[in-house]
């Protein structure tokens, strides 16, 4: 099946040559099934044509850091915040991610799938057409299996690409030690869950008060072992050594990084690791120790965004507005954010291959936006939700707004 994109006025798309975003004018697309076919000033003629009105046209917005597969929500935690707590009192106190644990183990099959699809669903119209998604919210071997199971199901219903990650190091459930725990993360869950191929990567939250450096190592070592990608949830709040780790296991990515050092940027930007930054996590915390992700950029890191959607810590989904909140606060430019979201985020997840360009033999991934420069995704305040007319993933149209 042949389909062609007339009439676009602008693609943005990073160039794999110059290795900086181009801007192509008055192009036509083809696509032949899911992937692009040709991108030239004319394509050949076809039926199926699909106007873009003059709209300048992205690549598919790529989240690698979601959290999703979770029921219930903590609005409770966040007002606790703006009363002065802490996110660590309010763990301490039976809030945070424990609550959310409990919510979830409680939850039906039904129940479970149907909150964790709504969850993703709205990331479509958003247009994100990749997300990373973790589990975590379980803690037993069941309900991590149970999550991924959910990731796979959803997976094979909504038109978006999901790619799994077993997060059962997300923290110590109260009934084993930490120790004990870990046994059954290294013991029970990785060799079940890499048997059944149910997730691509593992994550661990490594970070002061949950699993130190030596754990992480041990569980994300235990994970390469059954084929699982390391990643990390890296200095957090405090810095523990993530950044360091991640390039000692070569981990695909370290995330967070608010709390990262000298030796952690070193780190990072003498490997492959890409280094995630999630803003919108500082920002829903009412935090002001943004990463410095200029900083991180000139040292030589390579940088992805990501939004972190999760019920505790962020529950912002529009990549649009990520990437707004990372020029603001980390002090990358546009061209950098823009990269954070398509194919660096591609990087992260091992997918440079197929998505985050828009490039003959990719992934026909398309957003439609109605606005004249790149700058007006920043520039809108939910440009997401007002000036994207069109997605299309896989080569068929998702969303289309009136
Ligand atoms: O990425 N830091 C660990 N995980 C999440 C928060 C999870 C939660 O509080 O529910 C994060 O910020
Ligand atoms: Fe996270």
């Amino acid at each position: 099946m042949l389909k062609k994109i007339i009439n676009i006025s602008k693609v943005f798309t990073f160039d794999q040559q110059s290795k900086n975003i181009k801007c192509i004018e008055n192009p036509e697309i083809l696509i032949e099934n899911e992937k692009i076919l040709e991108l030239s000033s004319s394509v050949a003629n076809c039926d199926n044509i699909i106007d873009a009105n003059n709209c300048i046209v992205t690549p598919g917005f790529i989240d690698s850091h979601t959290h999703p597969i979770f029921i219930g929500n903590r609005a409770k935690d966040f007002v606790s915040r703006l009363n002065g707590k802490t996110y660590k009192q309010i763990n301490n106190e039976g809030g945070g991610i424990l609550s959310s644990i409990e919510l979830l183990r409680n939850a039906t099959d039904d129940e479970l799938f149907l909150s964790s699809l709504k969850n993703i669903k709205s990331f479509i119209d958003l247009g994100t057409t990749t997300i990373e998604a973790k589990s975590g919210y379980g803690l037993t071997t069941e309900d991590e299996i149970r999550s991924l199971e959910i990731i796979k199901k959803i997976n094979s219903c909504l038109p978006i690409d999901i790619i799994p990650t077993f997060l059962g190091a997300h923290s110590i459930p109260p009934e084993y030690s930490k120790s004990d725990y870990i046994n059954i993360i290294c013991n029970e869950m990785i060799p079940e869950i890499g048997r059944r191929k149910l997730a691509v990567f593992c994550d661990v939250f490594c970070e002061e008060g949950y699993f130190n450096k030596k754990d992480s190592y041990k569980i994300l070592n235990q994970a390469k072992n059954y084929g699982l990608i390391p990643r990390l949830h890296a200095d957090e709040f405090v810095y523990s050594g993530g950044a360091e780790l991640a390039k000692e296991i070569k981990a695909a990515s370290a995330d967070h990084l608010m709390a990262i050092n000298n030796d952690g940027i070193e780190a990072l930007a003498s490997s492959d690791v890409i280094a995630t930054l999630l803003p919108g996590t500082t920002f829903f915390l009412n935090q002001d120790n943004y990463v410095n992700g200029r900083k991180l950029i000139d040292s030589g890191c390579n940088i992805a965004l990501a939004s972190d959607f999760n019920p505790g810590t962020c529950t912002i989904q529009s990549l649009s507005k990520i990437m707004q909140l990372a020029v603001m606060k980390c002090n990358i430019s546009l061209d950098e954010a823009f990269k954070g979201v398509t194919i660096n985020a591609a990087k992260s997840l091992l997918k440079q291959d197929s998505v985050g360009v828009i490039e003959k033999g990719y992934k026909a991934d398309i957003l439609f936006w109605d606005i004249d420069s790149l700058e007006e995704i920043i520039y809108w305040d939910n440009s997401s939700n007002l000036r994207l007319k069109k997605v299309i993933k896989n080569g068929q149209i998702i969303f289309n707004s009136v």
